[in-house]
């Protein structure tokens, strides 16, 4: 959400600002805005919706200067405008946010009480108007900032610039993600990455309530009460082409067809010499949990209810899943001798890291699965398994979803032969079969053409029903997600046995109903479910394995997929899924990376 963009240096930084907000469009926003200092003042243009809007309005009125901050805006307090756009500046100070300040309603109060005046409906407005007063109190940028935050409460990553001391960038950070950029005199401030990726790679990562003070040459970082901390300069492992489209019509695309080569990140150096034993070397002293609990949001939900079924089986350790945002409202039963797992592609997800945070206070160690190097949830777990997906930049979560599930299958394994259940035969059967599964990828990748047919000749539909039973039925779900999260379409992901007792009545010839039918444990009884559908005039497409007669001669339209041990199979269903999702969007001419009212990393809970 929201996604920042700082600048001080020597060039002249409006282009460069523009181009890091481009950079952390898939972020999503609904408006935008700059301020650059021109020498003697700061200058400001801000426009509603996509950042071609900002890009126009600064063609026709250019800023220029050398000391700027940027924004893109996903709407959470006051609805998408010009005066709710960031930067907010009060006599001379402007401020960008991301995050919600939730005392902002008392904040507000108190600052008109005392002649503060307000332009917008934002939250964001009171650091602008705290930080003026407190330097209006004699305070320099940097002591009125984090006098200022030492009376706000919620999340925040903040960049500010005064016209009064104009060579510094002062950036601030609680519970929202920033970044600080080391380049040669020149230094950058960013919610992501990928924003200063063309200028460098040397990053500083900032922690919580910390503050920096800024300038072209030097970095100093505190406390929120200016106790000095010292934060390494790290070599971030990415380069400016990997947030590239590299001649893909999309990220998301370029994403899917990036998924054998992720998968293959995901395990390399994961595997003893003999593919006996899975993350020896990251976790040593793995000890057998009494029980394990999952949390998560959206896709990295479904990746946690396949990881169930990896874990269960393999392992035979009881395992529950959660959904991150209902987990700590419920005060979960958690404690000493449990392991909890929080899988998150971003490592921001407010939700997923608020979770954490409770069961962790409960006793509970901590387990992250994230893509995010460095990353909030990342910080805060007693382990962390990384996904090596490298930067995912579509909203719809693709490579990350299957390097997730990778990551849960090598550590159910690894925890099976820890717990002495899983026979180690089995277990490196398992994994030789596991290897091969970035090449089986690349066989469903192939069929590229095959699921564009399907996507064309169903594209109209208003609704879809997904269906799966077992370890199908989160890839159904996954499915659907998918699809409705970028097509706009209503799609429904549902067990397939469940079906009778509900959905089924849904079902005409107006609906197109996807089976996921691979060859394994519930084979006999979805096949069943799916003649039901058909019975009531469904319109049966069929993701089935390799040369499946009886499917075929039930469905509408079939898919055939290589055949694989079922603990396997989703890696594969799952990227044929993401194909159907991302044809029928594009050919429906829909903003596949930037779906609407989505954000990529969701900071608020
Ligand atoms: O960064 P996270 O994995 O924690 O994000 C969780 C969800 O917000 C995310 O998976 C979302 O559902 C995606 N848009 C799915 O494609």
């Amino acid at each position: 959400m929201c996604g920042i963009i700082g600048y001080v240096g020597s060039r002249d930084c409006a282009p460069l600002i523009l181009e890091g907000l481009k950079r952390l469009e898939y972020r999503g926003y609904d408006s935008a805005g700059i301020a650059v200092f021109d020498g003697t003042r700061l200058k400001i243009t801000r426009s509603v919706g996509k950042l071609a809007n900002l890009e126009k309005a600064l063609r026709e009125k250019p800023l220029s200067g050398t000391v700027g901050i940027g924004h893109t805006r996903w709407a959470t307090h006051g609805k998408p405008s010009e005066q709710n756009a960031h930067p907010h500046e009060v006599n001379g100070i402007a401020v960008i946010h991301n995050g919600i300040i939730e005392n902002y309603v008392d904040l507000k109060a108190e600052l008109s009480a005392a002649g503060s005046v307000f332009k917008s409906e934002t939250d964001t407005e009171v650091i602008a108007h705290l930080v003026d007063q407190e330097a209006g109190r004699g305070k320099g940028l940097f002591e009125a900032v984090c006098a200022a935050l030492r009376r706000v409460r919620g999340a925040y990553a903040i960049v500010v610039v005064s016209e009064r001391e104009p060579g510094k960038l002062v950036a601030a950070k609680n519970a929202s993600p920033m970044i600080v950029g080391i380049g040669d005199d020149e230094r950058f401030i960013a919610s992501d990455v990928p924003a200063i990726l063309p200028y460098t790679r040397q990053v500083m990562y900032m922690y919580e309530e910390e503050v920096a003070e800024v300038t072209a040459r030097t970095v100093r970082v505190t406390d929120l009460h200016g106790a000095e901390k010292t934060r390494e300069v790290r070599v971030v492992d990415a380069t400016p082409a990997m947030a590239e489209k590299g001649g893909h019509r999309h990220f998301m695309h370029k994403e899917i067809f990036e998924q054998p080569r992720a998968l293959m990140d995901t395990i390399r150096g994961r595997l003893s010499a003999d593919r006996k034993t899975p993350l020896d070397g990251e976790m040593p002293g793995l000890s057998v949990p009494g029980a394990v609990k999952i949390i998560a949001c959206g896709t990295s939900w479904h990746a946690a209810l396949i990881g169930k079924f990896m874990i269960e089986e393999l392992a035979r350790v009881p395992v529950e899943v959660d959904l991150a945002s209902e987990f700590r409202y419920r005060d979960p039963i958690v404690g000493k001798g449990e392991l909890v797992v929080a899988i998150s592609q971003s490592g921001e997800t407010a939700d997923t890291l608020a979770a954490l945070r409770e069961a962790r206070s409960k006793g509970a160690h901590a387990l992250a699965i994230c893509n995010v190097v460095d990353s909030s949830i990342a910080r805060e777990a007693d382990t962390v398994l990384y996904t090596r997906a490298g930067p995912e930049i579509g909203v719809a979560s693709t490579k990350a979803f299957v390097t997730q599930m990778a990551v849960l299958f090598l550590f159910a394994v690894r925890l099976g032969l820890v717990s002495g259940r899983l026979d180690p035969a089995r277990a490196q059967a398992l994994v030789r079969e596991f290897t091969h599964i970035p090449s089986l990828m690349e066989e469903v990748l192939r069929l590229e053409q095959k699921v564009q047919d399907l996507a064309r000749e169903f594209m109209h539909a208003s609704d879809f029903l997904y269906l799966g039973r077992g370890i199908n039925y989160p890839v159904a779900l996954e499915g659907a997600l998918k699809l409705k999260e970028i097509s706009y379409i209503h799609a429904e992901g549902y067990p397939a046995g469940e079906m009778k007792h509900g959905p089924i009545a849904l079902i005409d010839e107006e609906m197109p109903v996807l089976v996921v039918a691979t060859r394994g444990r519930s084979y006999e009884k979805v096949l069943s479910n799916v003649q039901e559908a058909k019975a009531r005039g469904g319109r049966i497409i069929a993701l089935v394995t390799w040369g499946d007669a009886r499917t075929r001669e039930i469905a509408d339209r079939v898919l055939e997929i290589p055949d694989v041990h079922d603990l396997l199979q989703p890696f594969l269903t799952s990227v044929s899924l993401q194909l159907l999702a991302y044809h029928i969007a594009d050919l429906k001419g829909n903003d596949v990376d930037q779906p609407r009212n989505l954000a990529k990393s969701v900071t608020v809970e």
